[in-house]
Order: structure tokens, then C-alpha cells, then sequence
């Protein structure tokens, strides 16, 4: 469904060119210092503009309609709306008979009968990760202190990001990247031993951001290539501080005090400028397709704030869980 959480509930809604898009938290505590200013920040790193990314611009202005009261939140739910104001829906009609390859045109017929909003990706489309920001501003007000910052590592298996971008432009292609996570301040004892551990929390929340197709903590894959000796991590005090963090701060699904690190890869966006192939519903052959409307050459320039966010929502349902926010106060 479109909720997630335990404690700290999100619900995201609206389609990419509907009439608005949005979140409703529920379970914030009451008393956490809140207003529209507060998104800003990350609402201004998610937004597109830059080179590779779309030319669709928003002014991605937060309008809180409920669960705030004096400049606090009062514990009901809070919701927060954005208006969807730069739209361009005829650039969307063919992809009724032509599913973009890559993308969820097919899926979304199928599933929703043919009813859903397919223009600019509707319900699937990255407008709705506004919603994850948003929550995320809420999440990290519960989290302090911990800090969680993200950072786009390499592009198309290139740290040298621009020369990427510049190489896929010229070519009307589109390119993945791998962006890197990591939260530090975290208490010991968040997460829980099998099915609500840290790694499957964070990780049901990660392939909530559109074009997710991996992920890996600590030295993720590269463990499954050392021997024990080398994997395992010295505790070196009494603080449960390691020597190496090759288990990216957690055991047995349990935070262990050190730093929580993963890194997601983020697969090259599907709408491309460039011909390719589709398959004609109609017509019942193979086609020639050639993709109109406005994208993101690399998807993964603008995910490391959604990044942040989903790891703060899902630290956050885990700190309510734990009732570590009220040792904060
Ligand atoms: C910030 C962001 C921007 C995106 N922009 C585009 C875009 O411009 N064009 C596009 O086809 N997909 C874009 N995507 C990816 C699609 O939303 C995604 O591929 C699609 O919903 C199908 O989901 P899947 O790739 O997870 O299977 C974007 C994703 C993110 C996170």
C-alpha cells in the first residue's frame, strides 16, 4: 500500500501531474518545533535544475494543513501538500499504447486496469519522493542527535560525476550512480533480532525511492571475499567502538553504536532522448519509440536528500519503538 511505519506512520499521496502531492505523518510526538521554513533545505536539495536533471520546474512550496499548532506539533497528524504547477500532460498520451521499456507504464495498466493516471508516470512518479523529503524533515527533528548525511558517489561506474553527465547528454542517454549513506550519533540497541532489523528496515524504505535496484551495507558484497579474520570487527572500548566497521554499525539487526553505513545503486533512468524499441498494444508489434516529455538524465544526482530522508523515517519509527526519545528530553 502507500503507508508505511509503525510509530512513526507516513502515508504518501497525489500523482505527478494531478493537483497536488503529498504526506500525512502520523505519530509525531507533540512538541517537536515545526513550520513550512523548516522543509526548505531538503526540499531545495531534491529540486531539479541542475545540469542532468529534468527542466519540469516546481516551486515545491510546503503548505502544512494540519498537526501543527503555534509553531508545534500537537501529536495529531500532520500533513503537508504541494501544488503541482508545471505540468505538461500531452507529452504523456502516447505512452498508453507504447509503455516506456524500464519504467512502469505496463505494470501500472495491468494492475490498475487501465484506470490509473499514467501522465508524467502518475502515482510512480518522483514528484511523489517530495513526500519522503517532508517526512524526512519531520523524522530527523525526532532523531537529534543523530546525523545522517548521503552522498552521490560515482556516476555510470565513474567517480568523475560531470564527465558522465556531459558523456550521456551528447549521447540522449541516461546513467545510474551509486550514492553512499552514512548516520553517525546512532544510541546502541535500535532494530530488532530477525524480521525488523536495521538492514530490512532501511531497506523496505530504500526501494520506496524510484529506480532503487540495490543495496548493500558496510562491505556488502565484498564480504562474501574475506576471511573471518578479516571481516569481524575488534570492539576497542567499552563504548562497543570498533577498529573497522565492515558490519556498517549493526549485529544481529541491532545498532551497535558505530557508524550505520550502505550504499544503494540507483539504476539509469528509463525515459531516454534516444530511439529505442516498444511494444505496440494496439498494434501488437515491436515499434520504434521515441520519448517526449521532460526527465532526469541521472536520477541519482537528486536521491541523496531522499536518501537521508528514508534513513531518518526509518531511525525514527525505531526510536519511538524503542522510547528512546523521551530519555532525549
Ligand atoms: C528523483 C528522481 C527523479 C526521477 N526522474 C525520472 C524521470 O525524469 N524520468 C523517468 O523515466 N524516471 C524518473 N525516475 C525514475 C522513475 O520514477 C522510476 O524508474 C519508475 O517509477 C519505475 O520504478 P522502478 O525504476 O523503481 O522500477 C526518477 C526517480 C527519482 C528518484
Amino acid at each position: 500500500m502507500n503507508s508505511f511505519g509503525r510509530k512513526f506512520k507516513i502515508s504518501i499521496f497525489g500523482e505527478s501531474h494531478g493537483k497536488s502531492v503529498g504526506v500525512t505523518v502520523d505519530g509525531c510526538p507533540p512538541g517537536i518545533k515545526l513550520d513550512e521554513a523548516d522543509f526548505l533545505g531538503d526540499l531545495d536539495r531534491r529540486r531539479s535544475g541542475a545540469k542532468g536533471t529534468t527542466p519540469r520546474l516546481e516551486s515545491d512550496l510546503p503548505e502544512i494543513i494540519s498537526g501543527v499548532f503555534n509553531g508545534f506539533s500537537t501529536g495529531a497528524p500532520i500533513t503537508v501538500v504541494f501544488k503541482n504547477e508545471d505540468t505538461r500532460s500531452k507529452d504523456y498520451s502516447k505512452l498508453v499504447d507504447h509503455p516506456r521499456p524500464g519504467h512502469a507504464d505496463f505494470t501500472a495498466f495491468k494492475k490498475f486496469n487501465g484506470f490509473n493516471d499514467y501522465r508524467g508516470g502518475g502515482h510512480f512518479s518522483a514528484r511523489l519522493t517530495l513526500a519522503l523529503v517532508s517526512a524526512g524533515v519531520i523524522a530527523k527533528k525526532i532523531i537529534q542527535p543523530i546525523d545522517i548525511h548521503a552522498k552521490l558517489k560515482s556516476v555510470h561506474g565513474n567517480t568523475d560525476i560531470e564527465q558522465e553527465i556531459d558523456d550521456a547528454i551528447g549521447k540522449g542517454e541516461s546513467v545510474g550512480g551509486i550514492v553512499e549513506c552514512i548516520a553517525t550519533n546512532l544510541p546502541i540497541g535500535l532494530g530488532e533480532p530477525f524480521f525488523d532489523s536495521v538492514e530490512s528496515v532501511i531497506s523496505h524504505l530504500v526501494f520506496a525511492i524510484p529506480a532503487t535496484k540495490g543495496i548493500e551495507f558496510g562491505s556488502g558484497f565484498e564480504a562474501a571475499q574475506m576471511y573471518g579474520s578479516q571481516h569481524n570487527d575488534l570492539i576497542v572500548d567499552k563504548s562497543g567502538k570498533t577498529k573497522t566497521n565492515h558490519a556498517a554499525g549493526i549485529n544481529g539487526g541491532i545498532t551497535n553504536g558505530n557508524e550505520l553505513v550502505f550504499r544503494i545503486a540507483v539504476k539509469p533512468t528509463s525515459s531516454i532522448s534516444k530511439a529505442q524499441g516498444t511494444f505496440n498494444m494496439k498494434t501488437g508489434k515491436v515499434e520504434n519509440l521515441m520519448i517526449g516529455g521532460r526527465h532526469d538524465v541521472c536520477v541519482a544526482l537528486r536521491v541523496p536528500v531522499i536518501l537521508e530522508a528514508i534513513t531518518a523515517i526509518a531511525l525514527a519509527d525505531f526510536f519511538l519503538i524503542s522510547g528512546m526519545e523521551k530519555n532525549q528530553k
